[in-house]
This record gives C-alpha cells, sequence and structure tokens, in this order.
C-alpha cells in the first residue's frame, strides 16, 4: 500500500486524464512533478505542483526529474489524426529505458482497449480504420515490444480504458485485458473513473506486468 507523501511524475499531466490524476494525487498528499511542453500555461491552469518543460520523445529533457520519484503515471495522447504518432511506442519505450537508468520502478500508463467485442459497428466501421488508425497502430507496436521483447526492471501496469465519457462514476470494475469478464461491459470509460484506476492501481500495487481494462458493466 502506497503511503501518503510520495514522489510522484505525471506524463501527460495537463491532458483530460491527466488533470484527474494530479488531483488524486494531491489530495492524497503526494509531492507531484507535471510533464508539459508548455510550463507557463500548465503553471497558470495548475499552480500546486512543480512543472517541468519536457518532450516525452527526448528523455534528456525529463531524465533528471524522474531522480527520486516513486512513480511515473504515463497519460500523454495524440491526436494522431492526420499524420503517424510514436508517442506510445517511442514516448514510453523511451521513459521505461529512462527509468530503469535512474532506478524508478513503477510505471502506470494508459493506452486504450481498441479490440474490444462491445465497440459499436460506427466505431469497428469508421471511427477506428479511418480517425484512430495511427494512434491504434502505434499502441499496437509498444504493447508487442513491452509484451515479447520487454524484459526490464521496470513494474509496468497499462490499463486500456474504452471511449471517454463524462460522468460522475465510481461504479467502474477492472480485469485484465483479453480475458472473458471485460466482454460484459459497456464500451465506454468515465474518465473520472479511469484515473481512480490508475490511482488505485499504484496505492494498492496491483497488476504488475499486466494489461487491464477498465469500464463499466452493462444494466
Ligand atoms: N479520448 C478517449 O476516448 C480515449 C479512450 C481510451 C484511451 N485514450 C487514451 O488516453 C490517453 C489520455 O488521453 P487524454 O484525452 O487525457 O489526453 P489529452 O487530453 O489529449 O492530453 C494529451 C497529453 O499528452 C501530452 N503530450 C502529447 N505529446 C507530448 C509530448 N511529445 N511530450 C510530452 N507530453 C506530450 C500533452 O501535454 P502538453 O500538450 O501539455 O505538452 C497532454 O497533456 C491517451 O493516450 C489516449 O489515447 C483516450
Amino acid at each position: 500500500m502506497a503511503s501518503s507523501n510520495q514522489h510522484v511524475l505525471v506524463f501527460g499531466a495537463t491532458g483530460r486524464i491527466g488533470q484527474l490524476v494530479v488531483n488524486k494525487c494531491l489530495e492524497a498528499g503526494h509531492q507531484v512533478t507535471g510533464v508539459t511542453r508548455n510550463p507557463e500555461a500548465a503553471m497558470k491552469k495548475q499552480p500546486k505542483i512543480k512543472w517541468i518543460k519536457a518532450d516525452a520523445l527526448d528523455p534528456k529533457t525529463y531524465e533528471d526529474a524522474l531522480v527520486g520519484q516513486d512513480v511515473v503515471f504515463g497519460c500523454t495522447g495524440s491526436d494522431g489524426i492526420k499524420e503517424k504518432t510514436v508517442i506510445f511506442s517511442q514516448g514510453y519505450a523511451r521513459i521505461i529505458e529512462a527509468m530503469e537508468r535512474k532506478g524508478v520502478k513503477r510505471l502506470i500508463a494508459i493506452t486504450s482497449c481498441h479490440d474490444h467485442p462491445n465497440a459499436g459497428w460506427f466505431f469497428r466501421r469508421f471511427v477506428k480504420p479511418c480517425i484512430l488508425n495511427n494512434i491504434y497502430a502505434d499502441i499496437e507496436v509498444f504493447e508487442t515490444w513491452l509484451r515479447k521483447e520487454y524484459r526490464g526492471t521496470v513494474d509496468f501496469t497499462i490499463l486500456r480504458p474504452f471511449e471517454f465519457k463524462k460522468g460522475k462514476g465510481g461504479k467502474y470494475v477492472m480485469a485484465e485485458s483479453y480475458t472473458a469478464e471485460s466482454t460484459g461491459w459497456n464500451y465506454k470509460s468515465i474518465d473520472v473513473d479511469v484515473a481512480d484506476a490508475m490511482y488505485e492501481v499504484f496505492k494498492k500495487n496491483l497488476y504488475l506486468k499486466k494489461y487491464v481494462d477498465v469500464g463499466n458493466k452493462k444494466g
């Protein structure tokens, strides 16, 4: 169980989920550092944490900030619509390698569950192949590298939410991906639940080196 006053580094701390994760960590009494490419704007929106200007694709820009961190949360994203992205395959691979160099053990990162059988027709036939294909292709490269090649010391947990929606939250479920359990779920994840799940996984040290769907049961 994670105690309070831990050192937490959040990639994507200005994003939809990253901001929620930052808030959860602050509420729990942790020392939070946020990564952004635009610290002036970030500081205006969230003055309660330390910000560093860094690019997730360039370890030189954030490596020093990893020293002494107890956990890294990965909430980076890319619209990836017009061109190919490497924010997952290169971004997270470089972060993991840098964590090893700096002796940081715990990573909790979001990708996306895009292969769920409950995804609707519109998503499968249009959104996935025509709009989000670059993102999903890059997630596939990253997760394949982790599964098949990565044998290092970082205890990662990859959370794979479904399409985000707004809502009150509080009734989410988690299950290892590619298992039957989550096939009875909706193809939506409430954003506050995703942030809560990331934090719970850290706090209770759950799902080491696992891939985890997070969503809501049907009905
Ligand atoms: N939206 C959905 O329905 C959905 C569903 C399932 C999974 N997901 C996944 O969930 C994750 C989080 O999504 P979100 O909607 O919270 O993201 P978001 O609001 O689009 O925020 C993206 C974040 O990534 C950061 N970022 C992007 N490129 C970066 C780079 N090169 N270096 C450093 N930071 C970089 C941005 O930081 P700065 O601009 O401040 O640098 C920003 O904080 C994404 O991976 C997304 O694919 C989304």
